[in-house]
């Protein structure tokens, strides 16, 4: 497979959960139908797809009806037969790529397991940075690039691609995301709705009070609070300790199908309860009276049974007509599990 054989045609390498590589190819081959073809990379992970269309219009049909389980994608403008040496990649990129003076370029360097074992990709991106330097005046940055270049190695071949950070879904390496462990953190949920926030587009400050559907032990919950909402935590299971006092926090240990809440009390509904999908969404149903119309509803959805493109219909269907569906994606701090994003009617 190559990009440079038809014009009409174009190579990605694309990116998902562990697990989910074919649930994002079946997404990816809805969208363009016969023609696209795949190539693993990394086992049920990572995969060049090739598809009927040219490099542009492949983005932009892509970004109109992202994948849920496409974390990340990266074009595959170049490719080398490679000797498995540092001096052959830099060559290369120097001579396949060029930039404007000052251009903000993110080097971003992934391999596969079997792929120059000496070679570390920290050591291959710094190698790149400094030959791009030299011969083109870039300026190397992590974040806020003008430009990425996503380098994949595998035991024999190099493939690379230059894109806009916004087109590759995610501006991580992978769409990887990391986020700092803080001390005293109650979980590493919060993470999942830290991510919820960015994929989504939200800013959880802009709230005024929520309600926390399945909180213990209170990630969620504690990113709530510091952002400034009022939250009332719904779960029989204990909070952590550190959140009791918040002024700003109420608590109903119960059982989410035994709370009664005020109508119209809430602009934000949070749900992360590990249960099958029909039985959170009916829970979740019986309280959305509390939620105000306009208001905002992230969810995480459990994939128990593997049927993910179902249980997301499913969840649709239960929570219709009140929650109107913005976008569900895999993220990467979810497993076995989806987050989807409503707005209520
Ligand atoms: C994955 S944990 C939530 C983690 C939480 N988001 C955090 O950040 O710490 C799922 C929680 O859902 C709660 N849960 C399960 N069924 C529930 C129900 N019917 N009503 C309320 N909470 C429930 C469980 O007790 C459990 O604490």
């Amino acid at each position: 497979m190559t990009a440079s054989e038809y014009t009409t045609q174009s190579l990605f390498i694309g990116t998902a959960n562990h697990g989910y590589a074919q649930q994002a190819q079946e997404e990816i081959r809805r969208l363009f139908g016969t023609g696209t073809l795949f190539n693993q990379l990394t086992p049920a992970e990572t995969y060049l797809f090739q598809l009927p269309v040219e490099k542009s219009e492949a983005i932009r049909v892509i970004l109109a009806q992202e994948p849920m389980f496409l974390r990340h994608m990266q074009p595959v403008d170049a490719e080398l037969e490679w000797d498995g040496t540092l001096k052959a990649v830099q060559y290369w990129i120097v001579r396949e790529f060029s930039f404007s003076l000052n251009t903000k370029l993110a080097i971003q360097v992934r391999k596969t397991e079997h792929a120059a074992p000496a070679i570390s990709t920290g050591t291959l991106k710094q190698a790149l940075d400094s030959v791009l330097v030299e011969a083109y005046s870039v300026e190397p940055v992590t974040k806020e690039a003008d430009f990425i270049l996503s380098v994949y190695l595998t035991a024999g071949k190099v493939y690379a691609g230059l894109s806009k950070p916004e087109h590759n879904l995610s501006d991580w390496s992978g769409g990887a995301i990391r986020f700092r462990k803080e001390a005293g953190q109650v979980s590493r949920a919060k993470f999942k709705l830290l991510e919820a926030e960015q994929e989504f587009g939200l800013d959880f400050a802009q709230y005024r009070s929520a309600i926390d559907i399945g909180a213990a032990p209170g990630g969620w919950t504690s990113l709530l609070l510091e952002r400034g909402v009022k939250v009332t935590a719904i779960d029989p299971a204990k909070l952590d300790a550190s959140l009791l006092k918040h002024p700003n926090l109420t608590y109903l240990k119960k059982n989410a199908g035994d709370v009664r809440l005020n109508t119209d009390a809430y602009d934000l509904l949070v749900c992360d309860m590990s249960w099958s999908s029909r039985q959170m969404a009916k829970l979740v149903k019986g309280l959305l009276h509390s939620l105000q119309t306009g208001g905002t509803a992230v969810i995480t959805v459990k994939l128990m049974h593997k049927k993910p493109f179902q249980a997301m219909r499913e969840l649709v269907e239960d929570l219709a007509p009140e929650l109107a569906l913005q976008k569900a994606k895999q993220l990467f701090h979810n497993r076995d599990e989806l987050t989807a994003f409503f707005i209520k009617n």
